[in-house]
């Protein structure tokens, strides 16, 4: 299903939202967390797991401003309804997170989320426009990087926090899902350089929402 004008546009108003006024996302499916329990985390634990968990939201929400620039710019109807799907799933990533930091007595969201946000939905609408396959291409690499980041951010966690890990899992499950759907779109895996660069960005982009 191609989206019209009008559907980009309330995406994006929707989306501005919720990347302003995080508390305002409300994901569709109950986080991972809710059929976890933590070990006695002592509050030099949680606020360390709070650092970890708004590190993790920063880049998943630096990964949906890629969906949502690979949506508003495709051409392509198939491209469109994959990152529309990929999107929404991201969506409740980001919510999961949010209620963890919560949980932890952390502060919800880091000032630079929004301009960060902006400059990589512009990186991929603008590859995207150029050439198709290779916006596919470098969502599909930036989800992988996702995904990996992830597995060091796993082995981090604090050991007793097993709610925090029970989201990051999921968040991982998920991404493997959506590299898959990049891929079938007509995206290509881009070689290990590239792999790499985007695996450290993710840490970087990780680093500023930590402390941000
Ligand atoms: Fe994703």
């Amino acid at each position: 299903m191609a989206l019209n004008r009008t559907d980009r546009m309330i995406s994006q108003f929707d989306t501005l939202l919720r990347v302003l006024v995080p508390s305002a996302n409300e994901p569709q499916r109950a986080s991972p967390a809710h059929t976890t329990s933590d070990g006695a985390l002592s509050a030099e634990v949680r606020k360390r797991s709070a650092r970890s968990v708004k590190g993790q939201y920063t880049h998943a929400l630096c990964v949906q401003a890629i969906y949502q620039g690979q949506m508003l710019a495709s051409r392509s109807p198939k491209a469109q309804a994959r990152s529309l799907q990929v999107a929404g799933e991201q969506w409740d990533q980001l919510g999961w997170c949010q209620q963890r930091i919560r949980e932890c007595g952390g502060r919800s969201a880091s000032v630079f989320d929004p301009p960060l946000y902006v400059g990589a939905m512009a990186s991929s609408a603008v590859l995207a426009r150029i050439n198709e396959s290779a916006g596919l291409s470098f969502v599909h690499t930036v989800t992988q990087a996702s995904h990996k980041h992830l597995e060091r951010s796993i082995r981090h966690l604090p050991e007793d926090d097993r709610r925090s890990k029970a989201v990051f899992q999921a968040m991982q499950g998920d991404n493997a899902h959506h590299a898959r759907q990049m891929l079938e779109a007509g995206g290509k895996s881009w070689p290990m350089p590239c792999r790499w660069a985007l695996t450290m960005a993710a840490r970087g982009v990780s680093l500023i929402g930590r402390h941000g």
